[in-house]
């Protein structure tokens, strides 16, 4: 292929069109890139390329005589050619644009600059008009850039031809998430089924997650994807687990989604009484079939929250909040703290609160002193974080009581209320536990990110 640039800035594309596969592919002779410095063309004393708007206005215009001069000549130096023209008010450049232009065996790219180009030039000279996106750069060079390298990396032998297949828009899908080792990351495991060698179940997981990304991310995208009947089907459910009624009602009406980051039924609850005004839909990693193994490898209950926020809003794409809350008991000297959720390496609640009960025996009133403390992290898909702190204090009962709440709740004794956290109604704990009280907290910064 060869690729002609007219521009007024030549020596722009000499680093991003030299370096990595655009340079080797034009070192290999798959691509020919000239390029020709519109001034070239302008006859007069200063060489003058660019004018005063009529009719008055700020900013310069690109004069229509030297610019349509180049095109021509340049035109003529070899096999007939589009002109593009990149402009901000030209067709959005796309991937099957990109596959388009990439079929064509020359191109001419024309990069507009000032406040645009002479109106009499794009009706004469100019066959399309092409933008990279819906904002305004200082002038069509880096857009003529970002054309040439999308274009050039489809050119038969740059890329391998599997890697093209596979990647993000060919089918207008996104694709699906790629892990590499350490095959742990701060925390962070890799999905057991890319570790199980089982090709098949690989292939249909990465299309099921490329569905989900596509769906939650760009649902627009969906309706050119090519998408067999089951697929349909598949995202159909999704749609119905999510609480997405189609793409139309999402952009327009649809309160934005908050996924809570938890797979415990008592947290959720919760968290839908506690942040009930919160005009969101609450969804769960269960809602969107999403299965994270986060390793609380942090000290701290903020770093164990930012660590599971973090994790899950870049895998939903969505804002997550989640937490981490522990008991710190006085005589233990703040044991078991973050570690509350596997402390003494006891699976469930009961074992290890009766352990807590058995360290604390025949200790005297005045040093069962403890408290609940709880971290919430809100993670942005983007990586912003904001934590809140909640704490309730108490004391070590003496024995357990009551068959509410989780965790250490049948243990944990407020004297205020005369009843172990297990014996309050839902809304009574919800107002004064730590999970309610970083749950308020967070209300406004939730607010914030999620625009509501
Ligand atoms: N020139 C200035 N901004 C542009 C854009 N977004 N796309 C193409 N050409 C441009």
């Amino acid at each position: 292929m060869r690729i002609d640039i007219l521009t007024l800035f030549p020596e722009m594309f000499a680093g991003p069109l030299g370096e990595s596969i655009v340079g080797r592919a034009a070192r290999e002779g798959r691509v020919e890139i000239l390029l020709h410095n519109i001034r070239d063309w302008a006859h007069d004393r200063h060489r003058t390329v660019d004018d005063y708007p009529y009719g008055g206005g700020a900013g310069m215009v690109l004069k229509a005589e030297p610019l349509g001069a180049a095109i021509e000549a340049v035109r003529r130096m070899g096999r007939p050619a589009p002109v593009i023209l990149l402009t901000p008010q030209g067709r959005l450049l796309r991937q099957p644009l990109v596959e388009e232009l990439a079929g064509r065996p020359r191109l001419i790219l024309v990069c507009g600059h000032y406040e645009g180009v002479d109106e009499r030039v794009r009706l004469l000279h100019v066959d399309e008009e092409v933008s990279i996106g819906d904002y305004v750069l200082t002038g069509g060079e880096v857009p003529a850039m970002v054309l040439v390298d999308a274009v050039v990396r489809l050119l038969p032998g740059v890329i391998e031809g599997a890697s093209l297949e596979q990647e993000s828009h060919h089918s207008n899908l996104l694709e699906h998430p790629h892990y590499t080792r350490p095959a742990t990351y701060h925390g962070l495991t890799v999905p057991p089924v890319l570790l199980s060698g089982h090709h098949a179940e690989i292939v249909r997981w990465r299309r099921h997650q490329s569905l989900r990304r596509t769906l939650l991310r760009r649902p627009d995208l969906l309706e050119e994807a090519a998408i067999t009947p089951e697929e349909r089907a598949f995202l159909e459910e999704l749609r119905r687990e999510v609480g997405l009624q189609g793409t139309a009602q999402q952009a327009s009406s649809a309160p934005p989604r908050l996924l809570l980051a938890t797979n415990n039924p008592g947290k959720v609850r919760e968290y839908r009484e506690i942040l009930r005004d919160l005009p969101a839909t609450l969804v769960t990693p269960a809602d969107l079939g999403l299965d994270l193994q986060v390793e609380e490898t942090g000290q701290t209950y903020t770093e164990n929250a930012i660590l599971k926020a973090r994790a899950y809003a870049q895998a939903a794409g969505l804002v997550a909040l989640a937490d981490d809350s522990g008991l710190e008991v006085d005589a233990l000297e703040g044991a078991p703290g973050p570690r509350s959720a596997r402390y003494g390496g006891q699976r469930n609640s009961r074992t290890r609160y009766q352990l807590l009960l058995k360290q604390m025996e025949g200790l005297p009133e005045a040093r069962r002193g403890a408290r609940f403390r709880c971290v919430i992290a809100i993670a942005t898909p983007a990586g912003r974080v904001y934590t809140t702190e909640g704490v309730c204090p108490g004391r070590i009962a003496r024995e357990p009581r009551g068959s509410g709440g989780f965790g250490y709740d049948p243990i944990f004794w407020l004297p205020g209320q005369g009843k172990t956290m297990a014996e309050l109604d839902p809304e009574e704990k919800n107002r004064i536990s730590h999970r309610g009280r970083a749950g308020r907290k967070a209300i406004p910064l939730l607010r914030e990110v999620l625009g509501v």
